[in-house]
Order: C-alpha cells, then structure tokens, then sequence
C-alpha cells in the first residue's frame, strides 16, 4: 500500500502517468472508477482551496466522501491524535487526506492506519498534491518541455510547504530555480538566490511562482507590515511590464502584497488554472493510491 506523503514518494515515471491521467480528467466528466468507496477527510487547519478540491476529485471519480469535523476539538495533540487514528481506522475507509499543522503527522497516522494517507500539507514540511498540481500546470503550458525553464520563486519560502515540495518536485525535472526573498524568509539551500525583486530578474524568467507570507507560523512579526514586504515584494506590471511569464500562486493571494490586482487580472495569471488543474491532479492520485491498494 503506497501514501502519499511527500512528492518524494512518487518516481518520476509515476508523475507523468499522473499527468496523463489528470489530462483525461480536466474534462470535468462524473466517473464511476472510485464506486463503493470512501474518502476520508480530516482538516485540522483552515482550507478553502485543499479541502474542497480533493472532497470534488473524490465525488466525481464516484467516491463517497466523510468529513471529520475536528475544528472544534479540545482535546491535546497526543490524545487526539491517537484517538482519531484508532476511530479512523475503525470506519474502514479506502484513503484519509489530512492537513495538520504540525509536521510529521500524516507520516505518524500512516503507521497507524490501513489505508492510504494523502498530505494534504503538514506544517512548514510539506504539501504534495499542490506541488504536483504546479508542476502539472507547468508541464501542459510548455507542452512537457519543463527542463532547464527558470522559475522565480517568491516570498515566504524558508516557512512554506509548498515551496519545499515544489523545490524537491520540480529540481527533479530539471526546472531551474531562484529563490527571491529577504533574509528572513530564506531558507538555507544550495538554489540560486535572489533578495531583490527586479525587472532584470523577472526577465530572466519563465515561470513567477509567488507565496504568501505565512504570518501564522512566525513567532514574531518581521516586517513591520505586510505593506513593508509589498514594496519589495509585491508583483505588480509596473516590474512585469510586457515580459512573457506564466504566474502561479497556490492561494489564497493577499491581493497587492503577493501580487497586484492588475497582475492578478492579467492573463498572465496562472492562478484559476492552478485550481482547475488542483481537482484533476487529486483525481489521478486518488484513483492511482486506491485502486492500486
Ligand atoms: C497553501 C497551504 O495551505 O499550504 N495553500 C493551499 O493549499 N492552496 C499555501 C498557503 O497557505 O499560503
């Protein structure tokens, strides 16, 4: 039985097999191929995009799908934790997704549980699906020729798991990055860098994938404000001029911080692609983690 941890847990080949699946998928089309099983979905921390992208991958591929509520559990971390594995082990579903927000939960489930477990992020360390759905939306834009494009990526990187998984995940495929942050925000890694955000750099780029700056896992404020880090930071079509670019931003955007309205509006913008592109790629790996239990 295989999980889905991190993108590490899928070779290269398997990734693209998903790509040709999540192709087939982007018809929108209600499937039968998950008919009589269930997907459980346990959401420890806050999801708009996460949780109802996979609950919509589930249903049209003919799942039935169970939504712990855990949101307002009181219990501490150990205890829960071990009691939500037990209870749900016992309701026998075919594959629990799980988003916590500390790291090494789902890894922990996993030992615990009999059936597949999807990351559907755990803290900084990371976020799989979301990685894959990026990649996803890359590879169909340059028609799968990805090697050797150069992707900016922005902003919070040091505490973003989506930055981890698409570093380990898109490195593979032999996508070119530069990490474009203050140092603060800098993760300690053999990338490129960049601390400066200018017309220059952005020209040099194929792909702008930007990132929100994860205030809830700070310990304290760094920037002054959020506006200090936007006149750095902030994408606006001032520094993207005419340059050809593919944007991308995992959500949710804090509009004219991460990214202007202009920008978000362009049809540069990548970002409702993302989404779209999301429920495709989380279709291919439910279908692949279930039905080759
Ligand atoms: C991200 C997450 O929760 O890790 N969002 C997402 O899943 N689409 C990014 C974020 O919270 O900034």
């Amino acid at each position: 039985m295989r999980h889905l941890i991190t993108t590490k847990d899928l070779e290269v080949d398997e990734i693209l097999e998903l790509f040709e699946d999540a192709k087939e998928f982007l018809d929108e089309k209600a499937r039968t191929l998950l008919s009589k099983k269930s997907v459980t979905t346990i959401f420890f921390e806050n999801s708009t995009r996460t949780l109802s992208s996979f609950e919509s991958a589930a249903r049209r591929l003919g799942a039935s799908v169970l939504r712990l509520d855990v949101s307002r559990s009181s219990s501490s971390k150990g205890e829960t934790l071990f009691d939500t594995a037990a209870n749900l082990d016992a309701m026998s579903p075919d594959a629990i997704v799980i988003r916590h927000s500390n790291s090494g939960v789902p890894h922990i489930l996993a030992k615990h549980i009999h059936c597949p477990i999807l990351n559907g992020g755990d803290g900084k360390h990371a976020h799989p699906t979301q990685a894959l759905l990026d990649l996803f939306t890359i590879f169909t834009h340059f028609k799968g020729k990805v090697k050797d494009k150069h992707i900016l990526i922005i902003g919070d990187i040091k505490n973003s798991r989506v930055a981890s998984s698409n570093i380990e995940l898109l490195t593979r495929f032999g996508l070119n990055i530069t990490l474009v942050a203050p140092p603060h925000f800098m993760p300690k890694s053999p990338l490129n860098k960049a601390y400066k955000l200018d017309e220059k750099l952005i020209k040099s780029a194929d792909i702008i994938m930007n990132l929100r700056t994860q205030t809830e896992r700070h310990n304290k404020s760094i920037y002054a404000s959020l506006k200090d880090y936007a006149n750095d930071f902030c994408l606006n079509l001032r520094l993207l001029d005419k340059h050809k670019v593919i944007i991308l931003h995992p959500g949710p955007v804090n509009r004219n911080i991460d990214i202007s309205d202009e920008v978000l509006n362009d049809n540069r913008s990548f970002v409702l692609k993302q989404v779209k592109n999301g429920v495709a790629i989380r279709m291919a790996v439910l279908k692949k983690l279930i039905l080759e239990r």
